[in-house]
């Protein structure tokens, strides 16, 4: 059997380099840093540690909130959440992930769209 999306993406330690970046690009990002500004990042990138690497074969535990929920009331629009896939994107590839890595990736992020945008 291969090894699962969290072992590729280097474990808690790759995933925690990554996801870091993830959030330099975003609050960096002119079509979503606004998004970000009262945010706690320290508890946000706990959190999106926790959902991936539970997603993704990792032991976390998540103790957030489901997609659906701690989205609603944002009307978050499709731009923005290209925006958001792009800035993931883009810190795999900083982190040398993988082109099948990353397509696995966005295909979870795709997934999720419904829950996140126009709600
Ligand atoms: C598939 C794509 C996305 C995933 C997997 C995702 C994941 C998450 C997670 C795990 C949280 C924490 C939930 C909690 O507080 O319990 C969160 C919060 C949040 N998300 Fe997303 N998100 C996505 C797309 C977006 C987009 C497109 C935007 C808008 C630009 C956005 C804006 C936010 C904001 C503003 C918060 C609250 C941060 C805070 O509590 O300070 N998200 N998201």
């Amino acid at each position: 059997m291969s090894d699962s999306l969290y072992v590729r993406l280097g474990g808690a330690e790759g995933i925690a380099k990554i996801v870091d970046d993830i959030w330099i690009n975003h609050t960096s990002n002119p079509k979503v840093k606004q998004r970000y500004t009262k945010s706690d990042p320290e508890n946000v990138k706990r959190l999106v540690r926790e959902f991936f690497g539970a997603g993704i074969g990792g032991p976390e535990t998540y103790t957030g909130q489901d997609m659906l929920t701690a989205h609603t009331g944002m009307n978050i629009n499709d731009e923005e959440f290209v925006a958001v896939c792009d800035d993931v994107l883009s810190a795999l590839a900083k982190n040398n992930v993988g082109q099948k890595e990353k397509d696995e990736v966005l295909c979870i992020l795709y997934s999720m769209k419904g829950d996140i945008v126009g709600v």
